[in-house]
């Protein structure tokens, strides 16, 4: 199960393809953006061919749609091992500007849809003795952001991790183990637009990998997060950042 899964560029089309590969059945949610190319359904069609696939439309702050959209996995997929959830949005306004709507907005997205979707995931991880959950963060909990996003999406991140070490702990002796990405910079369009060359150089910069991060980079650890050999990994901060931080 992918979330996030819709966006073009994003992260979450290259995890669902790169699961794809690995033979997963997959269910890929995301919102049905007025406008924006962002259809899960879409890129379910780009993979039907290789794995049974359902594409939805379901927005992750809504707990009713999250359940549906597990409901209908449960008539036409295999029991849910996994879960990459990467269903996000940024928040770019200074700390003294935010508006509580849009704070509210950014926890909903990043904070509580991570926690929407490990409660139902969970529950049929929990019943079956197994399951792989990845969560996604951003190096922006760590340092507080300025590149990409301010202070309200550092504090939903920061609860990101919280909520992967609380499940990890919860969830693991259910044979579950619950990990958090925490991603660098990445070339997608999650800020609005594709970056340009030179943005992209500041960034590398600050980097010692010397680049940015591409969707890739992402879906061969989520990939590995979910595989039957990663079941002692659980509760780490699992950084894919080039180096940026060292810890
Ligand atoms: N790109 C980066 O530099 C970067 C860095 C750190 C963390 N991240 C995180 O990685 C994840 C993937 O981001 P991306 O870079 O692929 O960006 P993206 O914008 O391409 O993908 C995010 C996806 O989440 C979907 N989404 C937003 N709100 C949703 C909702 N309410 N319900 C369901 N889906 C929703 C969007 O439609 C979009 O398809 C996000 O959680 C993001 O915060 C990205």
């Amino acid at each position: 199960m992918v979330t996030g899964a819709g966006s073009e560029r994003g992260i979450g089309r290259a995890v669902a393809h790169r699961l794809a590969r690995d033979g997963w059945s997959l269910l890929l949610l995301d919102v049905d953006g007025g406008g924006v190319r962002r259809r899960a359904d879409e890129v379910a069609r780009e993979l039907a061919d290789g794995a049974s696939v359902l594409g939805l439309a379901c927005d992750v702050t809504s707990p009713d749609a999250v359940a549906a959209a597990l409901a209908a996995a449960d008539e036409q997929l295999p029991p849910v091992a996994g879960l990459v959830n990467l269903a996000g949005i940024p928040s770019p306004t200074p700390l003294l500007e935010v508006t509580l709507a849009e704070w509210d907005r950014v926890m909903a997205v990043n904070a509580t849809g991570s926690l929407l979707l490990v409660q139902e995931a969970g529950r049929r991880m929990v019943a079956a003795g197994h399951g792989r959950i990845v969560l996604t963060s951003s190096v922006t909990a760590l340092d507080g952001g300025g590149t990409f996003s301010k202070s309200a999406y550092a504090a939903a991140k920061a609860a990101v991790l919280g909520l992967a070490r609380g499940a990890a702990r919860e969830l693991g002796p259910h044979g579950v183990t619950v990990n958090a990405l925490v991603p660098g910079p990445v070339d997608t369009d999650i800020m609005g637009g594709a970056l340009d060359d030179e943005r992209k150089a500041q960034m590398a910069a600050g980097i010692p990998a010397g680049r940015v991060g591409q969707p890739a980079d992402l879906a061969e650890v989520a990939a590995f997060l979910l595989s039957d050999g990663a079941g002692f990994v659980n509760g780490t901060t699992f950084s894919v950042d080039g180096g940026m931080h060292m810890h």
